[in-house]
């Protein structure tokens, strides 16, 4: 049976380097997920994460009672769980869509300034969804120095 899993969560952010972080992340699951047919996207903004998880009901199942306990996230909040017929996201082992433009204004319709996950219930889902869906995959920037990042004043995540 294929399921599609969704939480948000917030991320731990002790001192730790984001982008080198969100680069082990999607390096561990892209390869687990390719091993055992797990698809889905990653979107990660103002320390929040969210993501969606499809496959097989045990595998999906399995890989997410790993996820809820890693220590760079927190307070995983389980969105919806439900059986579906075909994956959205097969083209992608783990898509990766960092802060844009039109999932800030999807949020602001829903009366939050941030990017706040914590607040996407069955209805506000699919929308969502739909725009992780036709939202371009981006890169994390390999050997960007944080003191670059910092002293241009930008911070894309
Ligand atoms: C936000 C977030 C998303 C993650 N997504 C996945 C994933 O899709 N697939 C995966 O295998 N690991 C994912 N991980 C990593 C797992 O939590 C865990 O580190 C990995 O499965 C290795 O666990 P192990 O060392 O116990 O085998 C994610 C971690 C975080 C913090």
């Amino acid at each position: 049976m294929k399921i599609r899993l969704c939480y948000s969560s917030q991320r731990n952010d002790e001192g730790d380097d984001l982008l080198q972080d969100l680069r082990d992340i999607l390096t561990e699951a892209r390869d687990f997920n390719t091993r055992h047919q797990i698809y889905g996207v990653l979107y990660y903004a103002d320390n929040a994460f969210f993501q969606c998880l499809e496959g097989e009901k045990n595998a999906v199942e399995r890989i997410f009672e790993k996820i809820i306990a890693d220590s760079r996230h927190h307070s995983v909040k389980h969105i919806s769980s439900y059986v579906i017929e075909q994956f959205s996201f097969k083209k992608w082992s783990m898509k990766y869509v960092q802060r844009e433009t039109n999932i800030e204004y999807f949020f602001l319709q829903l009366g939050e300034n941030n990017f706040n996950p914590s607040c996407l219930n069955e209805q506000s889902l699919t929308p969502f969804l739909q725009e992780l869906l036709i939202a371009e995959q981006s890169k994390i920037p390999v050997g960007l120095k944080k003191v670059g990042m910092l002293n241009r004043g930008v911070n894309p995540f």
